[in-house]
């Protein structure tokens, strides 16, 4: 396989190449990111000289730079994480960029696979397409769910995996969309949640939780998520959709206690802040379809704890990690807090 892998330089991107990599020694990837704030190949210097990796800068909206990479090196698949992801900024800074990489974005990439005849191409999307679930249901999202997104993150998102199905229908292009729940894991930009709650509390600051902290997710680690695409790269039949999910629903609060009580702090580090606008109360997953396809989930909800905790170590133990991205993410704040012109000095701690 030569994979073309789009947005590998952010979170669940580069958490993917390292998998790869690992997983299949006989292939090659490249890895294809615009580099925005929320990209960062300090995630990736242990895989850089590999000679089976090679980046290349650039934008998924650019058709003719996407299909010359394709053609240059023969890429034969291709996994599509690139996104603007930042709920909230959708929400308060605009959703104009959220419309040009995820909507136009997966059109772009839609007509190079149609243009270069890649075999498939594997577009990740996010569970929030669906809209939200009620607390006291025990309803979860399956892939008949009808898409009602809330924000303009997820309709953006659900606009890229419309696109998917209309290219699948109409050209045959081999397309899969998958819509996976909360992530954690190593190399996590921290403006969301769980690396964000850990830098705060290791700079000895609290930490804000949204309105009655009671929103649920259903947390997946990285890896797991990576297991999964990697399945649907190679058995994943094209013009299907695939929900990924481990079944480990979690209310903001219990995340927000179990973070506190893994590093040492009390109840008393928690500051309640005012609700996002349209924050969705619950997601849920039913994965039984990848499940069938033989997907193994490591990270169950019974080792939740114990990903959550190696989570947290990787943070702790990755200082120069984190050192060089503290003042990225100070300038990235500072102009992000302007943009929205609050007086409020915390970004808010949701996740996605
Ligand atoms: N984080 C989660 O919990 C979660 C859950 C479900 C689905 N997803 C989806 O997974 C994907 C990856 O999420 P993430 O959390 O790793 O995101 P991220 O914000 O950490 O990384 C996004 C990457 O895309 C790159 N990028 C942005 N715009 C681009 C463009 N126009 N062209 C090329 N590269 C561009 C960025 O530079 C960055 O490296 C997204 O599509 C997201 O919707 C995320």
């Amino acid at each position: 396989m030569k994979l073309l892998v789009c947005g590998g330089a952010g979170f669940i991107g580069s958490n993917f190449i390292h998998y790869f990599l690992s997983a299949h020694p006989d292939d090659q990837l490249v890895n294809f990111d615009k580099l925005t704030y929320a990209g960062n190949l300090e995630n990736l210097k242990e895989v850089a000289d590999n000679s089976r990796y090679a980046f290349v800068q650039g934008d998924i909206t650019d058709l003719e730079h996407l299909k010359k990479v394709i053609t240059e090196h023969h890429i034969t698949h291709l996994i599509n994480f690139a996104a603007e992801t930042h709920v909230d900024r959708s929400i308060h800074g605009g959703a104009k960029e959220f419309v040009l990489t995820n909507t136009l974005g997966v059109q772009m990439l839609l007509d190079a696979v149609r243009a270069t005849g890649v075999e498939k191409f594997v577009n990740v999307s996010t569970d929030e397409v669906y809209g939200a679930l009620t607390l006291d249901s025990l309803e979860k999202f399956n892939e008949h769910t009808p898409i009602m997104p809330n924000m303009p993150y997820a309709a953006a998102k659900a606009g890229g995996d419309l696109m998917c199905n209309a290219y699948y229908k109409c050209h045959k292009v081999p397309v899969i969309v998958t819509h996976c729940s909360n992530n954690y894991g190593p190399y996590q930009f921290p403006e969301k949640v769980i690396p964000f709650f850990v830098f705060k509390l290791l700079k000895g600051e609290k930490v804000p939780v949204y309105g009655d902290g009671l929103n649920v997710r259903d947390w997946i680690h990285a890896k797991d998520h990576s297991r999964a695409l990697d399945l649907l790269l190679q058995h994943g039949l094209p013009g299907e959709v695939y929900n990924i999910g481990v079944d480990n629903e979690r209310s903001n609060m219990e995340i927000t206690k179990m973070i506190l009580e893994i590093m040492g702090f009390g109840e008393d580090r928690i500051e309640y802040v005012t609700d996002r606008p349209g924050h969705d109360r619950r997601y849920a997953i039913d994965a039984s379809k990848i499940l069938k396809l033989g997907w193994k989930i490591e990270y169950t909800k019974e080792k939740f704890r114990q990903g959550l905790t190696e989570t947290i170590e990787w943070y702790k133990n990755n200082e120069v990690w984190v050192k060089n991205l503290l003042q990225k993410i100070e300038n990235e704040m500072n102009s992000f807090q302007k943009d929205l012109n609050r007086s409020q000095a915390t970004m808010p701690p949701e996740n996605k």
